[in-house]
Parts: structure tokens; sequence; C-alpha cells
């Protein structure tokens, strides 16, 4: 059917995945970009930060006019923006007050097991769930704390659901959020800040006429066990695209320096960014940073992709841009719908100017010699008569099978090979990518997009705390459909 009723999706040539047509398109650069609330910790304790959190469902204004029902942390889609200083933990009490369970999961944080949001570790509802069914992990009713270590270097974090078979339904209904971690390495450079440093959280959607999100679900209150749904070919993709919840903003700049920090968020959807138009003379970006913070060098780039999950930390600098000019960040990998990011609408006052220092970080280059061993794994598709499933090395997601146990410290070579595009994350241990030319700029990572260069080898050292953990593939759809593996360090 049509409209925005019942199972909505259908393909539209030159994508990927199964688009979502919904009936309420905004037009492009008429509604101010939002930027998410800093959540203020409610105590403090040493050098404890303790927080508060409610995962809740809620209407929000996005398309303007209409209200859409979501689900968000504090009832906001994004949730709020966590803002934590290296040397200082950070516990969060959540609350779960929707009618469905939730896992939180900080995408990026070297967090011990117990508290990274595991897709069985559930938080029940508060009230009214019916105990029974739930897969083996460790359930909490009602409330419990998250508890976040944070050793770890400065980056943009971000934290979603997690929960097992049902990620990409929850995550679309609104449950994604940012985290920004910071140091005194990157202090340092004294990096634009305050209205300078613009965290955007990228996703896109789909709405119905009556403001609701739209999703391809033969069922309302979105059941999906593996099996029923519809085929996702490569995952679910809106055909609007929303910057922290809002549907392609513009954003008043002054001629100066910004720091954007750029999350995708999306289930499914890869963009290409780049400037409209151009600064004459220069390359648009300077990219400071990747998935696991500031590079060792700034690389200047034309444009540059983000796989689902994945984060850029870039300057770009509007005094190149003249006063009263609109500067378009576009996405080039879209259909005509998908295009349009965010305008920056470029003021007569003059900004701060900055200056990049030729080194921005003292990285360790991890070194093939160092390996202990290497592991294969393979993402491909498995096709089935209602749809299809999505194995790794030819096995779904099975929270018992352990699929590699390294013992701590350990570092390894794991071989990556698929059969279309994967966004390969790896919870807890970030990585760094060997063979492929140039990208030794790129960092520290904990995504990488697979299939677009063939197969590509990675070098991760098994450090941090003892215990299981994940890796799958982040395209939601994907993951809830068995691309997701357990490794344990041992
Ligand atoms: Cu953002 Cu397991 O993922
Ligand atoms: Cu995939």
């Amino acid at each position: 059917s049509g409209g925005d009723q019942g199972i909505l999706g259908r393909k539209v040539p030159g994508q990927t995945g199964l688009m979502v047509l919904g009936a309420s398109v905004p037009e492009s650069f008429t509604v101010p970009l939002a930027i998410p609330p800093v959540l203020r910790p409610v105590q403090t304790v040493g050098r404890t930060d303790h927080y508060e959190l409610t995962v809740r469902a809620a209407l929000q204004e996005i398309v303007p006019g209409l209200e859409t029902p979501i689900w968000g942390y504090n009832g906001e889609f994004p949730g709020p923006l966590i803002e934590s200083q290296r040397g200082r933990r950070v516990v969060i009490h959540t609350r779960n007050e929707l009618p469905a369970p939730v896992s939180t999961h900080l995408h990026g944080g070297r967090t011990p097991a117990a508290d990274d949001g595991y897709p069985t570790d559930l938080l029940l509802p508060a009230q009214g769930w019916e105990h029974g069914h739930e897969h083996s992990g460790a359930i909490s009713h009602g409330e419990r704390d998250y508890t976040y270590p944070l050793d770890q270097r400065a980056a943009l974090l971000w934290y979603h659901d997690h929960r097992m078979d049902f990620t990409g339904p929850q995550v679309w209904r609104g449950l994604a959020a940012m985290h920004i971690h910071r140091d005194d390495e990157e202090a340092a450079l004294g990096l634009p800040t305050g209205e300078y440093e613009l965290p955007l959280m990228v996703t896109d959607r789909s709405f119905g006429r009556d403001g609701r999100f739209l999703y391809p679900s033969r069922d309302p209150e979105l059941v999906s066990p593996p099996g029923v749904l519809p085929d996702f070919a490569n995952g679910v993709l809106g055909d609007v695209l929303l910057v922290n919840g809002v549907p392609a903003p513009f954003h008043p700049v002054s001629r100066g320096v910004y720091r954007l920090r750029i999350v995708n968020a999306s289930n499914a959807r890869h963009y290409r960014f780049e400037l409209v138009p151009a600064p004459p003379g220069r390359e648009p970006f300077l990219l400071i940073g990747s998935d696991g913070g500031l590079l060792a060098a700034p690389v200047e780039l034309r444009s540059f992709a983000l796989a689902p999950s994945e984060r850029a930390d870039v300057l770009v600098d509007f005094s190149s841009f003249s006063a009263g000019e609109n500067v378009v960040l576009r996405n080039r990998y879209g259909d005509e719908h998908c295009s349009d990011v965010l305008q920056f609408r470029v003021g007569s006052e003059l900004g701060p100017s900055y200056s990049t220092p030729p080194v921005l970080s003292h990285l360790e280059r991890l070194d093939e010699s160092q390996a202990v061993r290497t592991r294969t794994f393979h993402f491909a598709r498995r096709n089935q008569h209602d749809g299809a499933l999505w194995p790794i090395g030819g096995h779904l997601f099975d929270p018992d099978h352990i699929a590699a146990a390294p013992a701590l410290g350990d570092t390894e070579i794991w071989q990556l090979s698929s059969d279309l595009r994967h966004p390969f994350h790896i919870h807890h241990v970030p990585f760094q990518v060997l063979d492929i030319p140039g990208v030794d700029t790129y960092g520290w990572k904990d995504t990488l997009a697979l299939g677009l260069r063939g197969s590509a080898r990675v070098i991760i050292r098994f450090d941090g705390y003892r215990g299981k953990y994940t890796f799958h593939c982040h395209t939601y759809e994907h993951e809830d459909m068995g691309m997701m593996a357990n490794y344990a360090i041992t």
C-alpha cells in the first residue's frame, strides 16, 4: 500500500537500502538548527559525576506544524548532550518509562562489559512489562546505573539503544544522542569552542501525513522477530535528512572558524559531505579527528564520507565567504530528496580565526609485527524464503557463542570481507586500518565501511577490561537480522 499506511518501503533505483517514502517532506532550510541541551550532573562526588536520564515517549515538533511521537532520552530526539572529562567517571542513573525494554550503549566508550549495553542486558519498563520471554542477559527492572570510567582519549562518542533484534526500530523512534569527551591534550590545542563548536547528529527519517515516523514493519508496536520483516535489502532509508532532529536546517554563522563534530546516526544511510559553493582557492574541510579522537595531523579534504556510526571532526573557515552568502553542507551520495543537509548563512561579523598546528596528537601506531594472530570474518547475506538473514562467517547472532577470545593485551589482525557495504563496528577496543593507502591519517577507528574497497585488514589491541563484547554491522537492520557476534577478552 502507498501513502502513510501499512508496509511503506519501496526500492528506489540507485539506493542501496529500502527507501521509506513519507508524505510530509518539509522544504529545505526553513527551520533553524537546534543544539541539544547539555545534561547537567545532579551530583558530583569526588571524581564522579552523577546524571539522571529517563527514557520515555514524547511528542516533538520536527516537521513544522506536526507532532511526531518519539521515544527519547529525557523525551528528546536527539537526547541530551553529555560532556565528560578524562579522569572523571560518569554514572548515569537511567529509568525506563517506555512500553519496551531498552539497553543503552555508549558507542566508542571503553566501558566494562556489565555497563556496555549488551543486547540482552535489558532495562525493562518501570511498569507493565510481563517478564519472561527475554533472552538470558542481566535484567534490570525499571531503573539501573550505567557507569563509565571514560579513561580514554577525547572524542565524539554517542549513545543509542542496543536491544537485541529491535535496535533499528527503537533508534529510528529517537533513542540516540551525542556525548563529547574531552581531555587535556585536546584542550591544549585551543580549538574553536562555545558557539563555534557544533555537535551535529545526522539522521534520515520518513514522516506520515500526521507527522508519525514511518518504519517498515508489519506490526505497529514494532514487533520484529527475525523472519517476519519485509526484505530490508541493505537497511532502511528515510526521505528526509535531519540534523539534530531538525529537517535540513539553516544556521547563521559569523566569518570565522567553526569546528563541526558530525556523527552519522542513521540506521543505514551513508553520506559523502561536501560544501557548496566551495571556498575559493582551497579545500573546504580540515579533518582533525575521526571516531577515536584527534588525528596525528590535519588533512585537507574536498569531501568526506561517513558510514553509519562514523564520526568526523572538521574545521571550516567561513571567513573565506562573503557576508550574505549561503553555504550548504550537501550529501553527494543521496538521491534528489536527500542532498540538503544544513545551510550556513554567513553573516557580516568576524568570528575567531584559528591556525591549526601541524601536529595535533602524538598517536601511537600499532605495528603488524605486534600481532599474535590473524582472524578472518566474512559479512554476507543469506537468503531465506521470506527475506534475508545477515550472518558473520556463517553464524547469526547468538548471545552464547563466542567468535573470538583474545587474551587481555593481545594484538590481533582481523581480515574483514563483505558482499555489500557493511559498516564493521567493534565495541570497547578501537582499531587502526592497515593496507589502505593514506588511511594511516585517519587515526583510531571504531567503525569501518567494508565493501567499498574489497577486503580490509584492521589491527586491534585487546586492552581494557575482561569480558564479553560484541562486534557487528552498524546497519541496524542487518544487526537486528543476525549480523552481530561476540568476542571475549579473557
Ligand atoms: Cu553504535 Cu554496537 O553500536
Ligand atoms: Cu551490514
